[in-house]
């Protein structure tokens, strides 16, 4: 199974959002070997669940709160995005981690959050530029996947991980991807990283920079098992491309 996401962020007014939806939601693929996903903001989240509801492609959120339920002003929980229709929750996304604070310690609540309701976590691990510059980016993936995954007991494919080297990740245009040879060599590391933790088959995705034309140079590989898009999946042209392309593998 291949899998391409696409992470709206802030970037889409509400309406854009339910056009977007609304111009995706007749696509065909082979689901039995292509699984897409759209990550709209959660202002949007209802209408564009409604838009996809007959379509094979499936709604997560950029965010949870790790708590079920109770007087937490702000937040919106695990249970409650499942059910109104969510499949995943992007958790630990390192705009998540880096501009609004988030720890290792939130992030392995919100995965078990997650998982207590049924919902895929999609757990974003990945190094800064500074920590790629002081060499130590094998010290901050493994303490990430440490925090994210020790002690956790899995099932196939009941979570996600997305690798989004931090440098590589664009700002709203364009931005300077990782190589896809470099991230080949550096998901086969995450999956012998994971081992440890797990027999479980985790899918381990590749994020930062990605856009159609780029994305079959990372979903080729054969370690990764597909992409993370941020600002190229907020266009209809760039999804459509993107569906069909990865549809062919
Ligand atoms: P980008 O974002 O594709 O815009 O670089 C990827 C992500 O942050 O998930």
């Amino acid at each position: 199974m291949k899998y391409l996401f696409g992470n709206w962020k802030m970037y889409l007014t509400h309406q854009e959002s339910v056009v977007l939806a609304s111009h995706l939601s007749g696509r065909s693929f082979h689901e039995q070997s292509l699984c897409v996903a759209v990550f709209p903001m959660m202002l949007s989240f209802l209408e564009v669940d409604k838009q996809l509801h007959q379509s094979a492609i499936k709604r997560g959120v950029q965010n949870i709160a790790w708590t079920p339920q109770g007087a937490y002003t702000g937040a919106i929980s695990a249970h409650m995005v499942k059910d109104v229709g969510a499949s995943y929750a992007l958790v630990g996304h390192s705009e998540r981690r880096y501009i609004f604070g988030e720890t290792n310690e939130d992030i392995r609540k919100k995965i078990d959050a997650a998982l207590e309701a049924q919902l895929i976590p999609v757990v974003c691990i990945g190094e800064t530029a500074t920590d790629k510059a002081e060499n130590k980016t094998e010290y901050r993936l493994k303490k990430q996947l440490m925090k994210a995954l020790e002690g956790l007991s899995l099932q196939d494919n009941q979570l996600i991980i997305a690798y989004e080297p931090v440098w590589a990740i664009s700002q709203g245009g364009s931005g300077k991807p990782c190589p896809p040879l470099v991230a080949e060599e550096r998901h086969a590391w995450i999956k012998e990283e994971i081992k440890q933790y797990t027999k479980a088959a985790i899918p381990v995705l590749y994020g930062g920079s990605v856009n159609p034309g780029n994305m079959l140079s990372y979903m080729s590989c054969t370690d990764i098992d597909g992409v993370l898009v941020g600002s190229a999946s907020t266009t209809v042209e760039n999804m459509v491309a993107m569906i069909e392309a990865a549809d062919k593998l």
